[in-house]
């Protein structure tokens, strides 16, 4: 099989790497990739995966060069180019894709799509209202005493969402999305959540459209500094299980709103054949959704798929075919943890092409991945290329041994301005 993967990410090169482990994968290509993955080899014949320089984003090209190399399946990381509808293009011209369609990518796409579907069918969230007037916004916020969330409807580079504590803060956060245009159309309309407060935790389920198989637990890390300090990120750092649910719970809080949800699909007509990510706090009152993603979570992916006992690349073609209702989900009794390494700077502005050192030395410890993200080649070195750098990830019996692991390989690798969290997993193990 010819398995073409689009993106660049951590999260890309943990879904390369799993793959490349499938006997059924004789050729891949990464569209862009990162120099990570320009070094993985398929298990089938030792052949490497070649990343091609065309962006995610780009649908002609990449369209063409489907066709032109006959890939069989193609699948799709980031969020960006599923809202541009690069599973409908390619289902147009007869390609075997793996995601979301674009009606079916609004879960991510539109928040106040995910809002309004989660109020009419009975998914718990926190209250909330939608608004494109702003007086009407203001309104409402003075309602709930400034404490709330808001949140520009469209994609805003996971920039978007603004966390209030008081009156004064949520006027602010609404003339600047409504009024001044900060994330321009993407926030011609807002959510404005209550804040909720509790554990907030990521929640995967693989889906074929009728079927959503619930991935085990994991919290991602979204503040830059250690203790959930400084600007929200990307994700500096996840691991998984996350303690905080019992097997029983997990499969409960699952049913309360995967059931509701695929009623919900079936009932509006949404065939969603993905990955659907639902962010989750645990609140006092019982889990409640704060937003749908439709892609796999970064760097969820990487702790994820280092558990992953299952074939990838025979589980995602099950989603597309609307067989998974046949399959287990298989899952390692390890822990896994990753910790993200980034350029000094980020989330802010930052410099890119400092040479690392100290990846081959990391990548042979046991038990051990570097899985790379803003990373490429300048003749033999490995040199920086975007915020997030790498995802040191590495699993053990035990998450403390995991997190332990982990942050050994951290220690090993360097460059200028690199900075992480020292405390991924630490609520889990207090
Ligand atoms: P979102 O992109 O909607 O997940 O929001 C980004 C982050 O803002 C989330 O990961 C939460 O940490 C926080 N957040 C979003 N909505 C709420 C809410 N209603 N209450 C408290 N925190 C929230
Ligand atoms: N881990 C956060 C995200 O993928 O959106």
């Amino acid at each position: 099989m010819k398995v073409l993967v689009l993106g660049s990410g951590g999260r890309e090169h943990a879904l390369v790497w799993k793959l490349a482990q499938s006997p059924h994968i004789a050729q891949m290509w990464c569209a862009p990739g990162n120099a990570g993955i320009s070094e993985e080899r398929l298990a089938k014949n030792g052949s490497l995966v070649e990343c091609v320089n065309i962006s995610a984003e780009d649908l002609p090209k990449l369209l063409a060069f489907a066709q032109e190399k006959q890939i069989d399946f193609t699948v799709v990381g980031p969020d960006g180019s599923l809202a541009l509808g690069v599973v409908d293009l390619f289902q147009k011209n007869g390609l075997r894709i793996w995601g979301p369609t674009q009606k079916a990518a609004q879960f991510e796409a539109s928040k106040v799509y995910s809002q309004d579907f989660m109020e009419r069918h009975g998914i718990p969230t926190a209250r909330s209202e939608i608004f494109a007037d702003a007086a009407a916004a203001r309104n409402f916020a003075t309602t709930l005493d400034g404490r709330c969330a808001v949140k520009a409807d469209g994609l805003a580079l996971g920039k978007g969402v603004l966390i209030c504590q008081n009156v004064e803060e949520a006027n602010k956060a609404i003339d600047e999305i409504l009024i001044s245009k900060a994330f321009g159309n993407a926030g011609a309309r807002i959510v404005i959540q209550e804040f909720l407060e509790g554990m907030e935790i990521s929640l995967h389920a693989l889906c074929d459209g009728k079927t959503a198989k619930l991935f085990p637990t994991s919290q991602d890390h979204k503040r830059a500094l250690d203790g959930d300090l400084g600007l929200n990120t990307g994700g500096m750092g996840t691991y998984s299980p996350a303690p905080f649910l019992t097997d029983a719970e997990l499969a409960d809080v699952g049913a309360k709103i995967l059931n509701p949800w695929l009623k919900g699909c079936a009932a509006d007509g949404i065939d969603f054949r993905g990955l659907l990510y639902p962010g989750v706090m645990l609140t006092k009152d019982g889990p409640k959704v704060i937003e749908f993603n439709a892609r796999f979570g970064d760097p969820e992916t990487q702790v994820y798929l280092t558990r992953l006992e299952n074939d990838l690349v025979e589980l995602l073609s099950a989603s597309v075919d609307g067989t998974l209702g046949n399959m287990e989900l298989r899952w390692s009794r390890t822990a896994s943890v990753c910790v993200v390494m980034a350029s000094g700077g980020y989330p802010g502005s930052y410099a890119k092409g400092k040479p690392i050192s100290g990846l081959a030395e990391a990548g042979a410890l046991p038990n051990t991945k570097i899985f790379h993200a803003g990373t490429a080649k300048a003749g033999d070195q490995i040199v920086t290329n975007g915020g997030r750098v790498l995802g040191v990830t590495a699993w053990a019996e035990t998450l403390s041994s995991a997190r332990d692991a982990a942050y050994q390989a951290v220690e090993r690798i360097h460059f200028e301005g690199a900075h992480y969290r020292h405390d991924i997993a630490a609520k889990a193990l207090s």
